[in-house]
């Protein structure tokens, strides 16, 4: 089975980096954890349920936009290497591998994840499922290791879920420009992004009725009790997610049960909860079709598709170097 072994952008670089921001995050007002400490062996497991429930639509909608236009995206795109960031199951991605061996131009799938259990998992039903391609996963951060990326051919970048919302703006900016400056002339790049609509469904998407995205936002209290010897009390936070208006984005946070004081042992650090007080985890920016272009175009990206599923809830966008940054 043509699978390479898992490439490590920056070995051990997580544990460094996991006590730097989990000291940073619970020392600044309002307390904050960065999302990428979510996805461990279970807090990918939990997304995966995720995406099965009832009330979170993304990628069942992401799923119908692929369906329909996998076959134009392998005609416009016709690359020879796919590279998928923050790729977990790749359980969508199948519908673009299919098409574009359909087309005859792939060689090769780099999945590239900060957590290396799913990318096992993946790179295994894969290989089972596609035995002619050759698959490089990469255990980074879409955040800083596009550079890990081993050069390949004509290449697309997709990045889907809707994951660029759990972003903030500014860093936003700084990846897209990360993209921008991987690709090449013909090079393309597949976004996805969950779109502005109706707060209701927003909200379920976010708090669903069997509790999963609630075990899911605690478990980055597991995270950082197991890794760096916290006490937290995971069940003494309930889940709150809201949406911001102004910012149009849905915020998740840990509201503390009760007054509590917390002892991060690797870090020597304790930290008061008062009573209600939340910490912040995730937001997940929900995206206009204008806004979306300009973000792109401030990046040096010409958006040259972009298709939605049949009830406007979810975009893709299909887009490569703006004309004045396709030179060679
Ligand atoms: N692409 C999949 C999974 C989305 S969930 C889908 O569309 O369903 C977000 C994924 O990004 C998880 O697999 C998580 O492990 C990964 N991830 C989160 N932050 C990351 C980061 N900074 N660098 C690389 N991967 C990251
Ligand atoms: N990229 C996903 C999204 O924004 C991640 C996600 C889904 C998520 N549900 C969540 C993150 C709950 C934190 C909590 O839709």
């Amino acid at each position: 089975m043509p699978v390479q072994n898992q490439v490590r952008a920056r070995p051990d670089s997580y544990h460094e980096e996991l006590r730097a921001d989990v000291r940073a995050g619970l020392t600044a007002t309002p307390k904050t954890l960065p999302p990428k400490y979510f996805y461990d062996e279970r807090g990918s497991l939990l997304f995966d349920e995720i995406t099965r429930l009832p009330e979170y639509y993304p990628t069942r909608a992401e799923t119908s936009i692929l369906h329909q236009h996998a076959a134009e995206i392998a005609e416009l795109s016709r690359c020879e290497s796919l590279v998928e960031l923050g790729s977990g199951t790749s359980t969508k991605t199948g519908l673009l591998l299919r098409a574009l061996l359909e087309r005859g131009t792939l060689r090769e799938f780099i999945p590239l994840d900060v957590d290396s259990a799913v990318l096992t998992d993946a790179a295994e039903t894969l290989a089972a499922q596609y035995p002619g391609l050759w698959l490089a996963p990469v255990v980074g951060d879409f955040e800083h290791d596009l550079h890990a990326v081993p050069p390949g051919g004509r290449r697309m970048i997709a990045f889907l879920g809707s994951t660029i919302g759990n972003l903030e703006p500014s860093a936003r900016a700084g990846l897209l420009g990360e993209v921008a400056s991987t690709l090449g002339a013909g090079d393309t790049f597949l976004l996805g992004t969950d779109l502005v609509k109706d707060v209701a469904r927003l909200l379920r998407a976010y708090d669903d009725a069997a509790g999963v995205t609630a075990e899911f936002n605690r478990n980055v209290l597991c995270v950082v009790n197991r890794e760096l010897g916290a006490d937290f009390k995971p069940d003494r936070f309930d889940h709150v997610a809201l949406w911001d208006p102004g910012n149009e984005w849905i915020e998740m946070r840990l509201r503390a049960v009760g007054e509590q004081l917390v002892t991060i042992r690797d870090l020597d650090l304790s930290v008061r909860f008062a009573a209600g007080e939340e910490l912040r985890t995730e937001i997940s920016a929900k995206f206009r079709r204008d806004g979306l272009r300009a973000e792109l175009a401030a990046a040096g990206l010409e958006t040259v598709r972009f298709w939605t599923d049949r009830d406007g809830d979810f975009g893709l966008t299909l887009a490569r170097l703006a004309p004045a940054r396709r030179r060679s």
